[in-house]
């Protein structure tokens, strides 16, 4: 019943949180893919450190600042069901009034999926007309209640309200399920595995920017999405994810990010993190930057005059990735990404070698849906036993997967 579904477990905040820990690990035990939810309050009661480990996928908090602009219409899209437990006498309300004031709300007006709903307050409140007519409303809608128990409550105090156990909910979600068609092969790739558990990754992103002056920069077109989609893809796949950038984006949710600008301190940050199992340099990093930073704002020339335009000299910066390649680890991957725009599979791998890298990833910059400004990317993996694996033109998400798929592979690991 549920091997291989997507169950969005909705977390609200009540001392019965500890429970739905207990009810996250019978469903994943029993196979299913987990996306824990919690509002505010529920992370006064539970830490989302203990969801993070223990679901499939990161704790997910807000609509904002993730790295998907949409993560409620995501979940409300592609759960299988969605189970609130425990549901607040706030939650139930807004549900039940089509109020959508955080991401669980959000979500569960965003699906068509079926929606189990685990109440747990005190019994006064439970007891309230205004309690009980959104339970009838939300019923009347087809939504499932797993009743709240008698017994202890909060403080000591005995009545109905108590969130049911884990057991029972479980129970209840798996008749759900069983009441759902077989999930079609055509509807796509089963969902990820937690195949980079305890695994470090180090993702660099974005395009470097050299100072010229205190306003002007040398730059690129680098938009930083690639490396975004690869920190995300690593972070659900369960690694514990460094994100080196300096893209104007906002970072995933669950990933530790350290902001850079210029190419010397995206190496000193990197250098930071070198240690790490696995390496992606995804980052356009300035191959050149200017030898001298004017300390003032360089001037056009003094009333109306042009001076004469500066010559700005260059000096190299130093490539990082070919010194990681130099002094890396035994056991660690390393990869790195190669813009080209001629000549792509050649240079891409003699960067490979040159570098000392494991897996290359060849971009084609100047085709029609690929690089900078697009959403898809048209790559070549290319290996160190020179072996290629060309992808059709896909999303950045679905590069960062095959990429990390290459990765699991070289490890050894467990692989989706
Ligand atoms: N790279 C790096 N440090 C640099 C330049 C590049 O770490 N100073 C890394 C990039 O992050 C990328 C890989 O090297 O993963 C290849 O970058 P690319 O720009 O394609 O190649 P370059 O080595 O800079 O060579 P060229 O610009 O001549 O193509």
């Amino acid at each position: 019943m549920f091997a291989g579904r997507r169950v969005v477990l909705g977390v609200s905040g009540g001392i019965a949180a500890y429970k739905a820990v207990i009810l996250c690990r019978l469903m994943i035990d029993a196979g299913a893919h987990v996306i824990p939810v919690m509002t505010a309050a529920a992370q006064r009661f539970v830490g989302r450190a203990t969801f993070d480990a223990l679901a499939s996928e990161r704790v997910l908090t807000s609509i904002f600042g993730e790295n998907d602009p949409i993560p409620h219409t995501t979940l409300g899209q592609t759960a299988d069901v969605i189970v609130v437990a425990p549901a607040t006498a706030r939650v139930i309300g807004s549900y039940a009034a089509g109020i959508s004031d955080g991401l669980l709300t959000a979500a569960l007006l965003a699906t068509r999926a079926p929606v189990v709903v685990c109440p747990a307050m005190h019994t006064e409140m439970w007891e309230h007309d205004a309690v009980q007519h959104n339970i009838e409303v939300l019923r009347g809608r087809g939504v499932h209640m797993v009743v709240p128990e008698a017994g202890r409550l909060a403080g000591g105090d005995i009545g109905t309200g108590r969130l049911a156990e884990p057991a029972t909910i479980f129970a209840a979600v798996g008749e759900v399920l069983a009441g759902l068609p077989e999930r079609d092969p055509a509807d796509g790739p089963p969902p990820p595995q937690r195949d980079f558990a305890g695994v470090s990754v180090t993702v660099t992103a974005g395009g470097t920017r050299e100072a010229i002056d205190p306003v002007r920069f040398i730059g690129n077109r680098s938009s930083g999405k690639q490396g975004y989609a690869i920190a995300t893809a690593a972070r659900d796949r369960g690694a514990d994810v460094t994100l080196i950038t300096s893209a104007p984006l906002s970072p995933p949710e669950g990933v530790r990010e350290v902001r850079v600008e210029s190419a010397a301190e995206m190496e000193a940050a990197t250098g930071a993190h070198a240690d790490a199992d696995v390496i992606v340099m995804a980052a356009a990093v300035a191959d050149f930057r200017p030898v001298d930073v004017a300390p003032q704002k360089i001037k056009k020339g003094n009333s109306g005059e042009r001076a004469q335009a500066p010559v700005i000299e260059l000096e190299h910066t130093n490539d990082i990735l070919a010194g990681l390649g130099a002094r890396k680890p035994p056991g660690q991957v390393l990869v790195g990404f190669a813009a080209e725009t001629a000549d792509v599979l050649d240079n891409a791998a003699q960067k490979l070698s040159r570098k000392n890298l494991d897996v290359m990833v060849a971009n084609d910059v100047s085709a029609d849906g690929a690089g900078f400004a697009y959403d898809t990317n048209i790559v070549t993996i290319l290996l160190a036993d020179g072996s290629t694996r060309p992808l059709p033109i896909c999303s950045k998400r679905e590069v960062a997967d095959a990429v990390l798929d290459t990765v699991a592979e070289l490890r050894g690991g467990a692989h989706r």
